[in-house]
């Protein structure tokens, strides 16, 4: 990946993580991220159509398993990336191949930074002041690098 914490990103990251687990980083974050996703990019949940369930509304796709199930996927992503701070490149083919997917499903590169910012406010609203300036700073560098694979493999598709 392209970017690489420096050391007090690395542990301004660690600790944030520390501080949200206890709140629930599986749930509560997840909550508030995933309702904070459709307020910035309501066309968003024509992209979250399965096989059993095509949405209209935001609120039948907020309701539904497998868009909460997908929010966990990202939140497990982005923890997987905050325990391979050491080695970030570990996880490039793999973020890759998932902005290949992405593409394929009809993401356009802008609505990962939707995600983003969705993200950046989950942890803001749970940690608050604990959620520092240079703390923001730190995940939103983290972020950047993660969809920074992911665009590789989002171009890469196009190419193909
Ligand atoms: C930008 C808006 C996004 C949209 C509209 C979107 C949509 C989708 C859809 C429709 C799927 C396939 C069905 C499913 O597994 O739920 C999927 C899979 C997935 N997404 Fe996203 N996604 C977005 C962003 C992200 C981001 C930023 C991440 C991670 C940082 C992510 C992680 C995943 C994972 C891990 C899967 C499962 C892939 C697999 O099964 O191999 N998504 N996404």
């Amino acid at each position: 990946m392209g970017m690489s914490p420096r050391l007090e990103e690395k542990s301004r990251l660690r600790r944030t993580r520390a501080l949200c687990l206890p709140l629930g980083m599986g749930d509560n974050y997840s909550w508030r991220m995933l309702c904070r996703l459709f307020e910035l990019e309501p066309e968003l949940v024509f992209l979250f159509q399965y096989n059993s369930s095509h949405f209209s509304e935001v609120q039948d796709c907020l309701r539904s398993a497998e868009f909460t199930e997908h929010i966990r996927k990202v939140m497990t992503v982005i923890d997987a990336a905050v325990s391979s701070l050491d080695s970030l490149s570990s996880l490039d083919e793999y973020l890759t191949s998932l902005g290949r997917k992405h593409r394929a499903v009809g993401v356009k590169l802008e609505s990962f930074n939707t995600v983003g910012e969705s993200l950046l406010f989950a942890l803001e609203s749970g940690l608050g002041d604990a959620f520092t300036s240079d703390t923001r700073e730190a995940w939103s560098l983290l972020y950047a690098s993660v969809v920074q694979s992911m665009s590789r493999g989002w171009h890469r598709d196009s190419q193909e």
